[in-house]
């Protein structure tokens, strides 16, 4: 909803104002000031070397120290051994975000050695992430009203820093705004409503259109609107086309967009169903990445794909043992009405090929909890049935610390999903589910198109702050598509 950090650069001053932060390296496991910080250490008579060696400061990557000085402030921040660019850089800003708040600094200057344009502004992308809070629905206390601080960077080339920021300030809002869409409960956000906020992509220059269930129903798109059968609210397809590259082939970002996912008849338990209003979280990072990649003006062709259902039990809601047609034409025996993602998916994926014949698709779902059980917090499942895509990903997950970690696919797998009454069943057996559901999605990709699944059950949404995601919605993939839209290159 809104950041508790302003980015500001200014051109560095030979005396610079406090309060002050100064990064510290752990060299050989000795705290080391950088030149700037040893100039500073003098004007105050060696109070910060003081503070080092009384604190047994040791300056690992997190560490922080507050010193109070007659003359101002100074906050140290440890870096580590040394902290390159990528994501030891944005991390290190994460760590000055999380240490100005502790120390309750609402406007410090940011004074380091010489460096890189480029290190200077991934410091202050990392900053912005961490200082990301979602206040929406506090009235009163300090959660309603938190603490804004401004982060100075003092810089020897301000134009430039302010010019690399300016990319990652745009990545940051698409981050912010998949975190918000994920935050939000589902009475708030409901498909009609949803569909609405995608209609403000079209400010950033994106062409969206939205499919009602009248639309979705002369598509065939029967799988699809299943799964809405038994909510009062109504499906929508969002559909947000970014043409950027002329008239290459688009890349196809499809998210699984459940705003809230009861299980349906085959109901889930009530313990923690509430986690389920980010069932959208696929979804989220489609729409975030379409954000981060228009306001930063990719010369490639992307399209995000949408599908926004509730999953309830009521009447008319699907049952065990039913049997649809997706709109590929193949038919799907319905064993577990809360295997509903990969319905979704099937019909948005199949409306993609349809209609625009994509170069690759990429399709991000809360899918499985089986994901979490193989791969817990730490990264998502990437499934795909193209070796050149995957390895794409797997790079572009390294390049933004958005980690993610490949799984098989496979006939035998696909055996496990035959069903005795119609081409496939939603579900496997007892073991293996990421790999069965993402089966299912693979018997609805056409042609050998290029296709890749990341199942991120496991990594939406997070109980525990991390370096630049505080805790709640982390808006994961967004980053990582971003870097991917801009990096591949489909082979024709
Ligand atoms: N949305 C869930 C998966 C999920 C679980 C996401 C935990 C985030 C955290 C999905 O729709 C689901 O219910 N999957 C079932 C599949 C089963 C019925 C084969 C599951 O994982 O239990
Ligand atoms: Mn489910
Ligand atoms: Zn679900």
């Amino acid at each position: 909803m809104t950041s508790r950090i302003t980015i500001q650069f200014t051109a560095k001053q030979d005396a610079p104002s406090y309060p002050l932060i100064l990064l510290v390296s752990a060299k050989k496991g000795i705290a080391s000031l950088e030149p700037a910080g040893l100039a500073i250490n003098d004007s105050l008579n060696g109070a910060i070397s003081r503070a080092i060696t009384e604190a047994e400061f040791k300056a690992d990557a997190g560490d922080d120290l507050v010193i109070r000085a007659a003359e101002g402030t100074v906050l140290l921040v440890g870096m580590g051994a040394k902290a390159d660019l990528g994501m030891a850089s944005e991390h290190l800003g994460g760590h000055i975000a999380s240490a100005l708040n502790r120390a309750k600094l609402k406007d410090a200057t940011l004074y380091a050695a010489e460096t890189t344009a480029e290190w200077l502004a991934s410091i202050a992308h990392g900053a912005h992430l961490a200082g990301y809070h979602f206040s929406r629905y506090f009235t009163k206390g300090k959660a309603a009203k938190p603490t804004i601080s401004t982060l100075n960077i003092a810089a020897d080339d301000k134009d430039a820093v302010t010019q690399a920021y300016m990319r990652y300030a745009g990545i940051a809002e698409g981050v912010f705004l998949a975190r918000d869409l994920v935050s939000e409960p589902s009475n708030v956000l409901f498909p009609a409503e949803y569909a609405n906020r995608c209609l403000a992509l079209a400010d950033a220059g994106c062409e969206v259109t939205v499919l009602d269930e009248k639309q979705m129903a002369e598509q065939g798109m029967r799988l699809l609107l299943s799964v809405g059968q038994g909510s009062e609210r109504e499906s929508r397809m969002v559909v947000m086309r970014w043409n950027g590259g002329g008239t290459e082939a688009p890349l196809a970002l499809i998210g699984k967009g459940v705003c809230f996912d009861t299980g349906g008849i085959s109901i889930k338990p009530a313990g923690g169903m509430e986690d389920m209003k980010w069932d959208m979280g696929g979804s989220a990072a489609v729409v975030g990445a379409m954000r981060a990649i228009a306001g930063a003006g990719i010369k490639r062709n992307v399209i995000g794909l949408v599908g926004l259902v509730e999953n309830m039990p009521d009447g008319k809601a699907i049952k065990p043992g039913d049997v649809v047609t997706s709109m590929s034409g193949q038919t799907v025996e319905i064993i577990n009405t809360d295997a509903e993602g990969r319905l979704v998916l099937a019909d948005v994926i199949t409306y993609a090929q349809k209609h625009y014949k994509p170069a690759a698709m990429i399709d991000l779902a809360t899918l499985t909890g089986a994901i979490l059980v193989s791969l817990g917090q730490i990264q998502s499942g990437l499934f795909a049935n193209n070796d050149r895509l995957a390895n794409a990903i797997a790079s572009s997950a390294s390049a933004t610390g958005e980690n993610t970690w490949r799984m098989p696919l496979g006939d035998d797998y696909h055996k496990l999903i035959k069903s005795k009454i119609a081409d496939m069943k939603n579900i496997g057996g007892r073991y293996g589910g990421s790999i069965t559901a993402a089966c299912f999605l693979e018997r609805f990709v056409e042609n050998n198109t290029p296709w890749a699944h990341l199942d991120i059950a496991g990594m939406a949404w997070s109980d525990k702050a991390k370096p630049t995601t505080p805790a709640g919605g982390t808006g994961y993939g967004v980053k990582l598509l971003t870097h991917l839209a801009e990096h591949f290159e489909p082979s024709s």
